[in-house]
């Protein structure tokens, strides 16, 4: 009986050996594993076998069966499917795919910053339609009718009449006309000049503005709260300049400048050698644009600012390229 199970055994071997494919795979299970099959035929014989082999024996044909099972099986997986969709096969042992976790872009990260800290200041968020009208673009903020950012070149013209905003500017407009003051508010937005393209301008781009209106709001309360933002927003340690300037809808108009980050005021290329930047624009809402919403300007005074995100974030981190923002590039988001 050993010899004939040990018989068996090498047959089974070389039949295991000679699958091909799922033709061959089920001729070896009939011949062996099935009711008819070899094994099967060793397991009735088992009868015969003197009784005091009988548990020998037994365990030996047991063990024979286990094994054929377990490698009909691993054969199985191999050649038992309809041939043309593959078998889906797992392998536990590999180690496992990382998935990508996605993360705020820097020009979000950069607008969330400086919402938070205007937030804690009492200012509130206001956002306004990114196509607007030539009023609210430019009329009611007191550009006189000649003036040359309605130019074809800075502006992309809807029609006659609509325009894609050049500015967040516009959102004051909407705001004053919506209730009476006092009005506490930013307005971050998206918007879009007829640039070309190239390492420092972009046609499309973020712009945070803001407005205060109320009784006796001065110069001072403008210059002390743009500092504290400079301050939380760049480093308590910078140095600071409030440059006079011109806007059609604030009079007086500045720029806030602080010390070059880069090269800390001694100069360098991204100050153009001068060791300031400049990061906003700012200055006393004009009496024009507080009458073109219907407040009165003998009773009631603001201040409004406005600043470019993707700039802010080019002399924070010393980027070379504009464009690095909307390319895309994990490489360079995941820095950030
Ligand atoms: N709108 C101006 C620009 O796009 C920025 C600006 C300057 C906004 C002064 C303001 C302001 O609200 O008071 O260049």
């Amino acid at each position: 009986m050993k010899e004939k199970i040990e018989e068996i055994k090498k047959r089974a071997q070389d039949g295991m050996g000679k699958i091909t494919d799922q033709k061959s795979l089920e001729d070896f299970r009939i011949a062996f594993l099935g009711r008819n099959g070899a094994v099967s035929g060793l397991f009735s014989e088992l009868k015969n076998v003197p009784k005091e082999e009988k548990p020998a024996v037994g365990n030996q044909l047991n063990q024979l069966r286990d094994e054929l099972n377990a490698s009909f099986a691993l054969m199985a997986e191999k050649y038992e499917s309809s041939g043309d969709e593959p078998v889906a096969r797992v392998d536990l042992s590999l180690p496992g795919r990382a998935r990508l976790i996605g993360s705020r872009h820097l020009v979000t990260q950069t607008m969330d910053e400086i919402k938070a800290i205007f937030k804690r200041m009492g200012f509130s968020i206001y956002t306004g339609p990114e196509v607007e009208s030539d009023y609210y673009n430019f009329e009611a903020l007191n550009f006189p009718p000649n003036h040359p950012a309605r130019d074809m070149q800075d502006t992309f013209f809807i029609s006659d009449n609509f325009v894609l905003r050049t500015h967040t500017t516009p959102v004051q407009i909407r705001i004053m006309e919506s209730g009476p003051p006092p009005v506490r508010a930013i307005m971050p937005g998206k918007v879009f000049r007829n640039e070309d393209i190239n390492a420092r301008s972009h046609c499309i781009f973020h712009q945070i503005d803001g407005i205060a209106v109320g009784d006796n709001i001065t110069f001072m309360e403008l210059k002390s709260t743009l500092l504290s933002f400079a301050k939380e927003f760049y480093g308590s340690n910078i140095k600071h300049r409030f440059r006079a300037s011109f806007f059609p809808f604030t009079e007086p108009s500045a720029e806030l400048d602080v010390t070059c980050f880069i090269c800390c005021g001694k100069g360098c290329r991204m100050c153009k050698h001068s060791g300031w930047l400049e990061i906003l624009g700012c200055g006393m809402v004009d009496p024009n644009v507080f009458k073109s919403v219907g407040y009165n300007p003998e009773e009631i005074t603001g201040y409004a600012f406005g600043m470019g995100v993707e700039r802010i974030g080019i002399l924070k981190y010393g980027l070379p390229d504009i464009r690095l923002y909307f390319e895309n590039d994990l490489r360079f988001l995941r820095q950030f």
